[in-house]
Order: C-alpha cells, then structure tokens, then sequence
C-alpha cells in the first residue's frame, strides 16, 4: 500500500485563549477555546507514504527536521500508521505562506494539515472530528483549524466542533508582523511555565471559562464590540499570567501596536487586539473600518508588515491518490 495526499488548513486566532494543559497524558487543554479559522494564510501539506526503510522524513519549507524536532510529527504519524495498520514511511512536505513559529499559530494550521493529509494517504476515511482529535494530539489549536468559521475546543473534549458560520460576524483581522524568526520559547514550554510558576496561574484557570462563555454568548448574538473586547481582555489576562511568570512574548511593537490600537478606540473605531504565544499582534475590526485601522497600525513603531486575513473555511483535501 502506499498514497498521498495534499491538504490546505488555515491559521486561527483564539479569541478566548487556550493557555494551559490538564495534567496526565493526551494533551488536553486547561481552560476552553473559541476561534476563528483565517483565510488569507494557509499551510500547505503533502504526505506520501512509501515502502522504504528508515524514518519518516519532514521537511518544512524547505528545511529537513532533525528528529528532535520532528517529535511531535512523528507520533502524529505512528497514530496514523497504527490505525492504517501498516509499516510505511512518511515523507511529509509542508509550506506556510506567512512566518513559521513566530506566533502566527503555524502549528494550528500545520498540525491540522498534516493530520488531514496522512489520514487520507493512508486511505482512511475519517470524519472532521476524528482528524480533528489527531490532530489535537500534537497541537490543541490545531483541532479548531480542521473546521471553518468559528470554532469552540471545550475542556474535555476530543476533538473541536464549529459554533458559527463564517459569515456570523463582519471581521476583519489585521495580522500585525512585529519580528520575524521564531519565538524564543514555544508555547508547550510557556504553558507549563505558567501554570508551575505565575502567581496568577490560578487566577487565570478560574477566569478562562467566564470569558469564553461570553465570547460564546455575544458571538451569538453577533455582537462585535463585546467579542472583541471580550477577546483583548482574554488575551491581556493569559499574557498576564504568563509574563507573571517570566514568559515575556512581547517586544517593543507588540506595546506601540496596543497603543495603536486604544489610539483607533479613543478615535471612534472599534478596534481590539489578541496577542498568542509571540510578538505579533492580530487586531480585529470591522471591514468598513479595514483600511482607517490598517494605515494607523503600519504607522506603529516597529510594525513590519501588516496582512489581512477573514473568517474562512477548515481544512481541505487538494489532492489525493
Ligand atoms: O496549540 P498550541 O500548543 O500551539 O498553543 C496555542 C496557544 C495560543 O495560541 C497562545 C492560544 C490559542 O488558543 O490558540
């Protein structure tokens, strides 16, 4: 047996924060999540599986993974071999279109993929929930980029599930560049910190769930304003805890961009800010506010390049044989 597969799967950005794993096994998140899948930016993903002897190779633009860094790729991968219920070797090519590994959720859109690619080389014909769960396994966030729109991961849960369609709130994020290259410490690395460290870790599992029943209510109601403050005060609070904890992910930009972005709300614009595990920060904003918030937020110090991203659809299958 052998086949491939090509996969697309977008970023998301949370708009309440997954920060924080439940002890044991699994990977399974602290705290619950709501997102919103962004077309604009995409991961592409080839998978082949061949009968030959040695490891599996991953090569992600361009450069081949060591296979310490391969780890989580790897499992990904046995999972799938052992449901396939085969030996083969995966050569996996994987190409972002934005930085890798800076905080724009390349594993989100990386992970989910990779676990709809190998699942389908493989032959198996799973629903979006069970690749959803896989690809949980190697990155939580990664679960909600499998489905399109906006995207729920409750605490618990196996796999994500989509609460609203793309089109439930007029949003546009603006994806403010503040570095390139990759963050200094990933986020399994900064969660764990948090959690063993912040004084505030307690404070921030107990709050989680209150913001993300509120981001839940008011997305429902298509209520922007409360969603986006709802979302900056999410991210300001796992931020919090975490820098609290020594886990610094801001630069310099990162503030002139938040300043930025009260200087846009004083003016008159609804506009709010999510940060994730980096420096960058996403802004959202209504479409017809797009290019007031876009002009004012390439003006911030430090701001390297701003792009432009919209709810849109889960992962898909571009080819498979
Ligand atoms: O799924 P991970 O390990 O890439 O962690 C994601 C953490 C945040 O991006 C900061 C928050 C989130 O919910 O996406």
């Amino acid at each position: 047996m052998s086949g491939h597969a090509v996969a697309i799967a977008h970023p998301n950005v949370a708009l309440s924060k997954y920060w924080g794993k439940r002890p044991g096994e699994g990977n399974f998140p602290a705290v619950p999540s709501l997102s919103v899948t962004l077309a604009g930016l995409e991961t592409r993903t080839r998978v082949t599986w061949v009968d030959a002897a040695g490891d599996d190779r991953v090569v992600l633009g361009g450069r081949a993974l060591a296979a310490s860094e391969a780890v989580r790729h790897v499992a990904l991968l046995d999972a799938v071999r052992r449901a396939a219920d085969h030996r083969l070797r995966a050569h996996v090519e994987s190409h972002n279109d934005f930085p890798t590994a800076s905080g724009l959720a390349s594993s989100a859109s990386g992970f989910a993929a990779l676990a709809l690619a190998a699942v389908r080389a493989a032959g198996l014909d799973w629903d979006a929930s069970r690749v959803s769960d896989l690809a949980r396994s190697a990155s939580a966030s990664a679960a909600r980029s499998i489905f399109g729109g906006f995207v729920e991961l409750g605490v618990g849960d196996s796999s994500a599930r989509a609460v609203a369609p793309a089109n439930q709130l007029p949003l546009v994020v603006l994806v403010c560049v503040t570095a390139e290259g990759p963050k200094a410490v990933g986020s399994t690395e900064g969660m764990r910190r948090t959690l063993e460290q912040s004084p505030y870790a307690e404070a921030w599992l107990a709050r989680a769930p209150d913001i993300h029943a509120e981001i839940r209510a008011a997305l429902l109601a298509r209520d922007f304003e409360r969603v986006g403050e709802c979302a900056e005060g999410s991210a300001l609070a796992m931020h919090a805890s975490a820098i609290a904890a020594g886990v610094i992910y801001w630069n310099g930009a990162t503030l002139a961009v938040l300043s930025a972005v009260r200087a846009l709300r004083a003016g008159g614009t609804p506009a709010y800010a999510s940060i994730d595990a980096g420096p960058h920060v996403k802004v959202l904003v209504r479409p017809s506010d797009a290019e007031r918030a876009r002009s004012a937020l390439e003006a911030a110090t430090g701001v390297k390049r701003v792009l432009d991203a919209r709810p849109g659809d889960g992962a898909r299958l571009v080819e498979a044989k």
